[in-house]
């Protein structure tokens, strides 16, 4: 540690330099996205739309998320909209964007900013942090950049810059207090919600995780990697485990150009989405086959496959025909299965079945 510390001393002094250098930068190439005001702009920024953003951003790529929230602020402008919203509209509005506990405490956060904070987030990191969903980096970039707090964001995009920028060449557990201190020693006192995203920007493109674009990159004088010649060295990662394989199946029961739907219960990963019904397939198991009712069940000559973050799933899927009540679920038109919200997993089971038809 007080190795680190030293370098960071000593670009410390540089501290100053790196933040208005990166800033003038971001003047000109900051990424235009929909729930950011420019920088230097007048205009305050939205705290709703900043921690929309956020939240959706969680592990997830901008290109992903600009479609959901465009969607998302059209739907339920403001906190108030979204906490009268109903818990099934949202939780289908989600669906395909993936970790679906985001969703969920979606709602409970927007319930609870409306209910204890008269419908205005907080501005306190420290208070920000009480909310549901919104961890340690979370409540960081929305004091930021919502807010203009000064506060210290890192995320794995910065976590790569910043790592590379004093070549922190520790393992994952052991960086990561490193990083979080040389970031802290070089975020600005004033815009630092304008810092930590233009170090986001410079890590979604000239700092790629392969690659980087050192030559183009107005840090790269300032950065001991880039220095070293070894910018692709850093950060660290250990080896990745392989992810478990898991096989399940799926049902598809079918009646009058309808499918059965259920709603997963639980707390578990897809908790609150509609399904395709399945044979209890985990993370930690495999299904056990037992299919919802006895039936002439017809196994499709194609199985899909899903990758979560910690496993993968192979599923078959068992075709039938249904009774004309269930008591598993609903009946769901086919023709517009795409409006039931279902998670991509299943969407990816729906069309094994339906191509070809
Ligand atoms: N990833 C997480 N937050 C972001 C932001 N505000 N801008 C760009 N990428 C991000």
């Amino acid at each position: 540690m007080p190795f680190y510390m030293d370098i960071v001393q000593h670009y410390g002094k540089k501290a100053g330099d790196i933040s208005a250098v990166l800033r003038a930068h971001y003047l000109v190439h900051a990424r235009i996205l929909p729930w950011r005001t420019p920088p230097g702009s007048p205009a305050p920024p939205n705290p709703y739309h900043v921690w929309l953003s956020e939240i959706m951003l969680q592990q997830t790529t901008v290109a992903a998320v600009i479609g959901y929230f465009g969607k998302f602020t059209q739907a339920w402008p403001d906190f108030a909209a979204l906490a009268g919203a109903d818990d099934a509209d949202v939780m289908a509005a989600w669906a395909g964007l993936g970790y679906y506990a985001r969703a969920r405490n979606l709602l409970k956060c927007a319930r609870i900013v409306v209910a204890e904070y008269g419908g205005a987030l907080p501005a306190e990191e420290e208070e920000l942090r009480k909310l549901p969903g919104v961890g340690p980096y979370t409540a960081a970039a929305i004091a930021a950049i919502a807010f203009g707090q000064r506060a210290v964001v890192v995320d794995a995009n910065i976590e790569r810059v910043v790592s590379r920028l004093f070549a922190i060449g520790e393992p994952p557990l052991r960086a990561k207090p490193i990083i979080k201190q040389a970031m802290d020693r070089i975020t600005p006192a004033q815009n630092s919600g304008d810092f930590a995203q233009a170090m986001m920007d410079l890590g979604a493109g000239l700092c790629s995780a392969k690659a980087p674009k050192c030559a183009a990159c107005p840090i790269a004088p300032y950065c001991a990697a880039y220095q070293a010649g070894a910018a692709e060295a850093y950060p660290v990662k250990l080896a990745k485990k392989a992810k478990p394989a898991r096989f399940g199946t799926a049902y598809w029961i079918e009646r009058d150009g309808h499918v059965l739907l259920v709603r997963r219960e639980g707390r578990g990963m897809l908790a609150g989405m509609r399904a395709l019904p399945d044979d209890r397939w985990t993370a930690r198991k495999d299904g056990d086959r037992l299919s919802p009712f006895a039936s002439n069940w017809r196994i499709l000559g194609q199985t899909v496959q899903h990758s979560f973050t910690h496993f993968t799933i192979e599923m078959r899927i068992a075709v039938t025909e249904g009774p004309p009540r269930s008591e598993y679920g609903e009946y769901w038109p086919i023709n517009s299965l795409d409006k039931a919200g279902l998670p991509t997993l299943f969407m990816k089971a729906a069309k094994a079945v339906l191509t070809g038809r």
